[in-house]
Parts: C-alpha cells; sequence; structure tokens
C-alpha cells in the first residue's frame, strides 16, 4: 500500500485550517507514519521571501496577475525544495493551503479583475504538471464567522484579511465549486464545531479515503 500522501487543507480566513494541519499530523506520527507539515505561500527559503511579498501591504499593492505569478513562483519553488523531496523520502506531505487558493483568491476573489479559472489552471499544468494533493480537506464556515476569527487572533492583519466581505464571499463560493468539480480529490468539513469535532471529522475521512486498514 501506498504509505505516504500529499495532504493540504484549504479554506477562507479563519478556519482554522492551521490548528487542524498540525493535528492532522500528529495523528500521521501516532500512527508511526513521518509527516512534514508545511505551509503555502512559504515552505521553503524562497518561497518564505515571496510569502511577505504576497501577505503584507496595502491592499492594492500587486496587480492579480503579478499576484498570481508571484504565488505560482513561491509553490514551485516549495515543491521542489520541499515537498517532492520530503515525498521522496517516504514522508507525508501537509501543507496549510496549495494550489486551490490561488484558484480561490487570484482566480475569484477578485471579482471582475480575478485572473479567471483558466489562467489558473494553465498555469497550475506549466508550473505543476498532473502532481496533484491525494487529498484536500476545504475548511467550510459563514464568512462573517472566519472574517471575525481571523481579526480577533493577536498577529498582524495580513492584506487578504483587510479585503472587502464580497471578496470573502467570493472565495468561500470558489472552495464550494473546487470540492463539486473534484469530488474524489476534495471534501468539504464543517468548521464551526469544536478543535476536536472537526479533527475528528477530518480523521475519519483520512481514514475512508487514505488509510483504509488502520
Ligand atoms: P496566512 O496568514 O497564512 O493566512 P491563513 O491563516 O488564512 O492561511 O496568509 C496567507 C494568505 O495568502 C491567505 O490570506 C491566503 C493567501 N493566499 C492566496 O491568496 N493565494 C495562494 O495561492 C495562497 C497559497 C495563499
Amino acid at each position: 500500500m501506498k504509505k505516504n500522501f500529499f495532504i493540504t487543507l484549504e479554506g477562507g480566513e479563519g478556519s482554522g485550517k492551521s490548528t487542524q494541519a498540525k493535528l492532522l499530523a500528529d495523528f500521521f506520527e501516532t500512527k508511526g507514519i513521518t509527516c512534514l507539515l508545511t505551509r503555502e505561500p512559504g515552505g521553503s527559503k524562497g518561497a518564505e521571501e515571496i510569502r511577505n511579498l504576497v501577505v503584507t501591504g496595502d491592499i492594492k499593492r500587486w496587480d492579480v496577475m503579478t499576484e498570481t505569478l508571484l504565488m505560482f513562483a513561491a509553490r514551485r519553488d516549495h515543491l521542489v525544495k520541499t515537498i517532492w523531496p520530503a515525498l521522496k523520502q517516504g514522508k507525508t506531505v501537509i501543507s496549510d493551503r496549495f494550489a486551490d487558493s490561488s484558484m480561490a483568491y487570484q482566480g475569484f476573489g477578485y471579482a471582475d479583475k480575478a485572473v479567471g479559472a483558466e489562467t489558473i489552471e494553465r498555469l497550475y499544468d506549466i508550473v505543476i504538471g498532473k502532481f496533484k494533493p491525494d487529498l484536500t480537506i476545504i475548511l467550510d464556515m459563514p464568512v462573517e464567522v472566519g472574517i471575525e476569527r481571523a481579526l480577533q487572533r493577536d498577529d498582524t492583519v495580513n492584506r487578504y484579511e483587510k479585503m472587502g466581505m464580497d471578496f470573502h464571499h467570493n472565495l468561500r463560493k470558489a472552495f464550494l465549486e473546487i470540492q463539486q468539480k473534484e469530488p474524489q480529490r476534495c471534501a468539504i468539513v464543517n468548521a464551526c464545531g469544536t478543535i476536536q469535532q472537526i479533527n475528528d471529522n477530518i480523521i475519519n475521512i483520512v481514514k475512508e479515503r487514505l488509510l483504509k486498514e488502520f
């Protein structure tokens, strides 16, 4: 059986991905499966440098196509330096965000200024090729709840958290559409429960879809 996987967690602002990604990594470790927890944008030295360029500063800092290219440049570095080597070493890789975030944020978040699905799909083909996550968990919650949670966190507010409510509604819709388009790869998890309930739901999906014999 294939023992190592590439799993991504996706969702809007304040959906609790980072907490759930960490708990999922702990679960794999308790099963004796070595796990690498990583994030986007970032996850390698070069990609972390690009991250600073995209998550800080004014809302209008980048034209959307430029921002999309920065995300894909960071992703390429992350894949080449971190994700692919770890998978080759037999590790399971869990990434807090991956390419579906580009589809939702740059592809649709910006409404009439967004680059659209076709551009994201073409860039995906060029930059990543046929490689895809084995499983993508999309944490879903009402936009207002997520934004309130994100703004209450004591870390600095990132560029995306400053976008208007329409932006966040577009994101939620885009993530739900991604799941409908690729139901074998993507599963929606309701992100409104307790940390433990959400973790249980994610682990059930992982067991059902990836780890049938555990
Ligand atoms: P982060 O502070 O990690 O936010 P979160 O905890 O919500 O993940 O900042 C990452 C931001 O980058 C996040 O707001 C979403 C955005 N992003 C994109 O717009 N496109 C992308 O392709 C990726 C990976 C992230």
